[in-house]
């Protein structure tokens, strides 16, 4: 059983996925710790009901980036956890803490990396005309939304779609790959070659998809 520690910032859906993951008899993995950078937040409450310790830091209260994330650092090491899973936590983490935590740390992002970094990927996805979009489980490296690829989910952008029904859609598949990416982790499945992901035993989809249909 791997000890994870989640970092949020919001509604914490994701979280709510691997809340729900975890509580498999199964599942090799449990969360230790929830942290939040932002008090009163609907993750918060999740993470409570399922009674699981929680810890606000809010940012604000610091002088430098450096100080927050030894704080974040500290809180880690104390809960024990092993993993850090980041699920929509908003902020960026600064070089030394993720080599500390170098490929022992998960993101989700909703585009396809390395497409679409960063914020209001939606929104520029159906801008740039892309037929294809979707989310990606990446192990977390200095730079934004970067690090060797676990998992990825292809989602069809239909036209004339909105960001917000896009969004709705992308999120569904990210509640399915978070889960399946931290398994893959914990049972120790998954090697770190440079930039890339080998995952032992993993099965992967061999079918080319068109978009429109041809
Ligand atoms: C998710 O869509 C996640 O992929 C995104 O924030 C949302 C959080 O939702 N993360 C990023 O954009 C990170 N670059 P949630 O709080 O309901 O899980």
């Amino acid at each position: 059983m791997v000890d994870v520690a989640v970092l949020i910032s919001g509604s914490g859906t994701n979280l709510q996925a691997l809340i729900d993951a975890c509580a498999d008899d199964d599942f090799p993995a449990r969360i230790v710790l929830v942290i939040s950078n932002n008090p009163g937040v609907k993750g918060l409450e999740r993470a409570e009901k399922a009674g699981i310790p929680t810890k606000v830091l809010n940012h604000r209260g610091f002088d430098s980036r450096e100080e927050y994330d030894d704080q974040i650092h500290e809180a880690l090491k104390e809960s024990g956890a092993k993993l850090i899973c980041l699920a929509g936590f908003m902020r960026i983490l600064d070089a030394r803490f993720v080599n500390r935590w170098r490929n022992r740390m998960l993101n989700i992002h909703p585009s396809l990396l390395p497409s679409f970094k960063g914020l209001h990927t939606h929104e520029r996805a159906i801008e740039a005309g892309v037929r294809y979009t979707g989310c990606t489980v990446h192990f977390v490296n200095p730079e934004l939304d970067d690090g060797p690829i676990i998992t990825q989910a292809v989602v069809a952008i239909n036209p004339d779609e909105g960001a917000d029904t896009l969004a709705a859609r992308v999120l569904e598949k990210e509640h399915i790959i978070y889960p399946q990416a931290l398994r893959l982790v914990a049972e120790g499945r998954v090697r770190v070659v440079g930039n890339k992901v080998t995952i032992r035993d993993a099965e992967y989809e061999n079918l080319a998809s068109v978009n429109p249909k041809p």
